[in-house]
Protein backbone atom coordinates (compact mmCIF):
# COMPACT_ATOMS: atom_id res chain seq x y z
CA UNK A 1 0.00 0.00 0.00
CA UNK A 2 1.39 3.62 -0.59
CA UNK A 3 1.18 5.76 1.92
CA UNK A 4 0.47 9.81 1.08
CA UNK A 5 4.37 10.42 1.75
CA UNK A 6 5.29 7.95 -0.97
CA UNK A 7 6.38 5.65 1.25
CA UNK A 8 5.45 1.79 0.73
CA UNK A 9 3.53 0.65 4.31
CA UNK A 10 2.93 -3.31 5.18
CA UNK A 11 -0.86 -4.17 5.38
CA UNK A 12 -1.41 -4.28 8.84
CA UNK A 13 -0.36 -7.46 10.44
CA UNK A 14 -3.52 -9.53 11.56
CA UNK A 15 -2.28 -10.58 14.71
CA UNK A 16 1.16 -13.33 14.46
CA UNK A 17 0.62 -16.22 16.40
CA UNK A 18 4.28 -17.01 17.38
CA UNK A 19 4.52 -13.28 18.78
CA UNK A 20 1.11 -13.74 20.94
CA UNK A 21 2.29 -17.11 21.75
CA UNK A 22 5.36 -16.05 22.89
CA UNK A 23 3.95 -14.00 25.74
CA UNK A 24 1.38 -16.40 26.94
CA UNK A 25 1.96 -18.72 29.77
CA UNK A 26 1.29 -21.94 27.57
CA UNK A 27 3.83 -24.62 26.93
CA UNK A 28 1.99 -26.50 23.99
CA UNK A 29 1.09 -24.39 21.08
CA UNK A 30 -1.99 -26.21 19.04
CA UNK A 31 -1.81 -27.19 16.00
CA UNK A 32 -2.36 -25.29 13.02
CA UNK A 33 -4.81 -28.80 12.14
CA UNK A 34 -6.72 -27.93 14.55
CA UNK A 35 -7.85 -24.33 13.29
CA UNK A 36 -8.26 -25.82 9.88
CA UNK A 37 -10.83 -28.22 11.32
CA UNK A 38 -12.57 -25.51 13.52
CA UNK A 39 -12.94 -23.10 10.37
CA UNK A 40 -14.32 -26.25 8.65
CA UNK A 41 -16.76 -26.87 11.22
CA UNK A 42 -17.58 -22.98 12.07
CA UNK A 43 -21.32 -24.11 13.70
CA UNK A 44 -19.95 -26.53 16.06
CA UNK A 45 -16.95 -23.91 17.07
CA UNK A 46 -19.66 -20.82 17.60
CA UNK A 47 -22.08 -23.25 19.58
CA UNK A 48 -18.96 -24.41 21.62
CA UNK A 49 -16.92 -20.51 22.50
CA UNK A 50 -20.86 -19.10 22.93
CA UNK A 51 -20.77 -21.88 26.23
CA UNK A 52 -17.31 -20.93 27.03
CA UNK A 53 -17.99 -17.49 27.48
CA UNK A 54 -21.03 -18.29 29.24
CA UNK A 55 -19.08 -20.40 31.51
CA UNK A 56 -16.66 -18.16 31.91
CA UNK A 57 -18.64 -15.82 33.18
CA UNK A 58 -20.66 -17.43 35.60
CA UNK A 59 -16.99 -18.49 37.03
CA UNK A 60 -15.68 -15.38 37.60
CA UNK A 61 -18.83 -14.50 39.54
CA UNK A 62 -18.17 -17.38 41.46
CA UNK A 63 -15.17 -16.04 42.90
CA UNK A 64 -16.92 -12.75 44.02
CA UNK A 65 -19.15 -15.48 45.84
CA UNK A 66 -16.28 -17.42 47.50
CA UNK A 67 -14.43 -14.11 48.40
CA UNK A 68 -17.23 -11.22 49.65
CA UNK A 69 -14.49 -9.76 51.71
CA UNK A 70 -12.15 -9.28 48.95
CA UNK A 71 -13.50 -6.00 47.47
CA UNK A 72 -10.77 -5.84 44.65
CA UNK A 73 -11.39 -9.30 43.71
CA UNK A 74 -15.65 -8.74 43.77
CA UNK A 75 -15.21 -5.68 41.52
CA UNK A 76 -12.66 -7.31 39.29
CA UNK A 77 -14.88 -9.73 38.80
CA UNK A 78 -18.00 -8.77 38.52
CA UNK A 79 -16.60 -6.54 35.77
CA UNK A 80 -14.70 -9.62 33.90
CA UNK A 81 -18.23 -11.39 33.93
CA UNK A 82 -19.70 -8.60 32.64
CA UNK A 83 -17.38 -8.10 29.82
CA UNK A 84 -17.61 -12.35 29.24
CA UNK A 85 -21.39 -11.81 28.86
CA UNK A 86 -20.93 -9.24 26.13
CA UNK A 87 -18.75 -12.19 24.22
CA UNK A 88 -21.74 -14.37 24.82
CA UNK A 89 -24.19 -12.59 23.52
CA UNK A 90 -21.84 -11.58 20.27
CA UNK A 91 -21.41 -15.04 19.73
CA UNK A 92 -24.85 -15.88 20.36
CA UNK A 93 -25.89 -12.56 17.99
CA UNK A 94 -24.08 -14.67 15.19
CA UNK A 95 -25.53 -17.85 15.92
CA UNK A 96 -29.15 -16.31 15.68
CA UNK A 97 -28.80 -14.68 12.18
CA UNK A 98 -27.21 -17.85 10.77
CA UNK A 99 -29.94 -20.11 11.89
CA UNK A 100 -26.86 -22.41 13.44
CA UNK A 101 -27.96 -24.06 17.55
CA UNK A 102 -26.67 -22.54 20.21
CA UNK A 103 -24.83 -25.26 22.45
CA UNK A 104 -26.46 -26.62 26.38
CA UNK A 105 -24.06 -27.67 28.55
CA UNK A 106 -21.83 -30.16 27.53
CA UNK A 107 -18.29 -32.10 28.69
CA UNK A 108 -15.04 -30.55 28.11
CA UNK A 109 -12.65 -32.54 29.41
CA UNK A 110 -9.92 -30.29 29.89
CA UNK A 111 -11.57 -27.55 31.90
CA UNK A 112 -12.81 -30.37 33.81
CA UNK A 113 -9.23 -31.73 34.63
CA UNK A 114 -8.05 -28.29 35.18
CA UNK A 115 -10.43 -27.43 37.69
CA UNK A 116 -10.06 -30.78 39.77
CA UNK A 117 -6.63 -29.63 40.32
CA UNK A 118 -7.39 -26.60 42.86
CA UNK A 119 -6.62 -27.10 46.41
CA UNK A 120 -9.54 -27.21 48.36
CA UNK A 121 -9.81 -26.24 51.71
CA UNK A 122 -5.77 -24.50 52.14
CA UNK A 123 -5.95 -20.87 51.88
CA UNK A 124 -4.66 -18.60 50.88
CA UNK A 125 -3.83 -21.70 47.93
CA UNK A 126 -7.20 -22.22 46.96
CA UNK A 127 -7.64 -18.83 46.09
CA UNK A 128 -4.66 -18.98 44.12
CA UNK A 129 -5.58 -22.10 42.36
CA UNK A 130 -8.94 -20.56 41.67
CA UNK A 131 -6.99 -17.32 40.14
CA UNK A 132 -4.68 -19.44 38.22
CA UNK A 133 -6.77 -22.12 37.14
CA UNK A 134 -9.00 -19.07 35.36
CA UNK A 135 -5.73 -17.39 34.12
CA UNK A 136 -5.16 -20.70 32.06
CA UNK A 137 -8.55 -20.57 30.61
CA UNK A 138 -8.52 -17.23 29.28
CA UNK A 139 -4.77 -17.82 28.19
CA UNK A 140 -5.50 -20.97 26.41
CA UNK A 141 -8.60 -19.29 25.10
CA UNK A 142 -6.49 -16.03 23.71
CA UNK A 143 -4.14 -18.85 22.32
CA UNK A 144 -6.85 -20.96 20.45
CA UNK A 145 -8.41 -17.91 18.96
CA UNK A 146 -5.35 -16.54 17.77
CA UNK A 147 -4.63 -19.78 16.04
CA UNK A 148 -8.10 -20.00 14.46
CA UNK A 149 -7.69 -16.58 13.28
CA UNK A 150 -4.88 -17.75 10.98
CA UNK A 151 -7.39 -19.64 9.12
CA UNK A 152 -10.56 -18.81 9.29
CA UNK A 153 -12.01 -16.52 6.11
CA UNK A 154 -15.44 -15.74 7.38
CA UNK A 155 -15.16 -11.45 8.02
CA UNK A 156 -17.75 -11.91 10.95
CA UNK A 157 -15.69 -14.55 12.72
CA UNK A 158 -12.19 -13.03 11.95
CA UNK A 159 -14.18 -9.60 13.49
CA UNK A 160 -15.04 -11.17 16.72
CA UNK A 161 -11.67 -13.48 17.16
CA UNK A 162 -9.34 -9.99 16.87
CA UNK A 163 -11.80 -8.51 19.17
CA UNK A 164 -11.73 -11.35 21.97
CA UNK A 165 -8.06 -12.75 21.49
CA UNK A 166 -6.57 -9.48 23.17
CA UNK A 167 -9.41 -9.49 25.80
CA UNK A 168 -8.50 -12.91 26.75
CA UNK A 169 -5.28 -12.24 27.09
CA UNK A 170 -5.28 -8.70 29.00
CA UNK A 171 -7.51 -11.47 31.41
CA UNK A 172 -5.31 -14.22 31.51
CA UNK A 173 -2.92 -11.08 33.33
CA UNK A 174 -5.76 -9.52 35.46
CA UNK A 175 -6.22 -13.14 36.95
CA UNK A 176 -2.57 -13.80 37.42
CA UNK A 177 -2.32 -10.17 39.34
CA UNK A 178 -4.65 -11.28 41.18
CA UNK A 179 -3.10 -14.29 42.17
CA UNK A 180 -0.06 -12.74 43.22
CA UNK A 181 -1.28 -10.25 46.05
CA UNK A 182 -1.19 -13.02 49.23
CA UNK A 183 1.68 -14.78 48.41
CA UNK A 184 5.58 -13.21 47.04
CA UNK A 185 6.19 -13.46 43.49
CA UNK A 186 8.88 -16.54 43.23
CA UNK A 187 6.73 -18.74 45.34
CA UNK A 188 3.83 -17.92 42.95
CA UNK A 189 6.04 -18.33 39.65
CA UNK A 190 6.43 -21.80 41.13
CA UNK A 191 2.97 -22.51 41.78
CA UNK A 192 2.08 -21.22 38.25
CA UNK A 193 5.14 -23.06 36.54
CA UNK A 194 2.69 -26.68 38.06
CA UNK A 195 -0.18 -25.36 35.87
CA UNK A 196 1.41 -24.40 33.10
CA UNK A 197 2.97 -28.20 33.09
CA UNK A 198 -0.19 -29.43 33.78
CA UNK A 199 -2.42 -27.99 31.16
CA UNK A 200 0.32 -28.49 28.65
CA UNK A 201 0.25 -32.38 28.91
CA UNK A 202 -3.51 -32.20 28.87
CA UNK A 203 -2.83 -29.61 25.50
CA UNK A 204 -0.69 -32.40 24.36
CA UNK A 205 -3.93 -34.63 23.51
CA UNK A 206 -6.50 -32.49 22.50
CA UNK A 207 -6.75 -30.56 18.97
CA UNK A 208 -8.51 -33.01 17.10
CA UNK A 209 -12.54 -31.49 17.71
CA UNK A 210 -13.55 -28.00 16.66
CA UNK A 211 -14.12 -26.85 19.95
CA UNK A 212 -12.87 -23.67 21.98
CA UNK A 213 -10.58 -26.56 24.26
CA UNK A 214 -11.25 -30.05 21.97
FE1 LIG B 1 -14.39 -14.03 26.67
FE1 LIG C 1 -11.94 -13.79 29.16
Amino acid sequence: MRRSDGKVSEPADPIGFDAVFAELPLLHPTPRSWAELAAARLPEFLADHAVCEQQVAMYALSLAGYYPEDAELVERSAALAAEEVQHFRRVVAILRRRGWPLGGRRKNPWAQSLRARIVLGREPWTKIDRLLFGAMIEARSCERFTRLLEVVEDPEVVNLLADLGPAERRHWKLFYRLAGRDVDEQALAVRFQGWREFEADLARGLGTSPAVHG
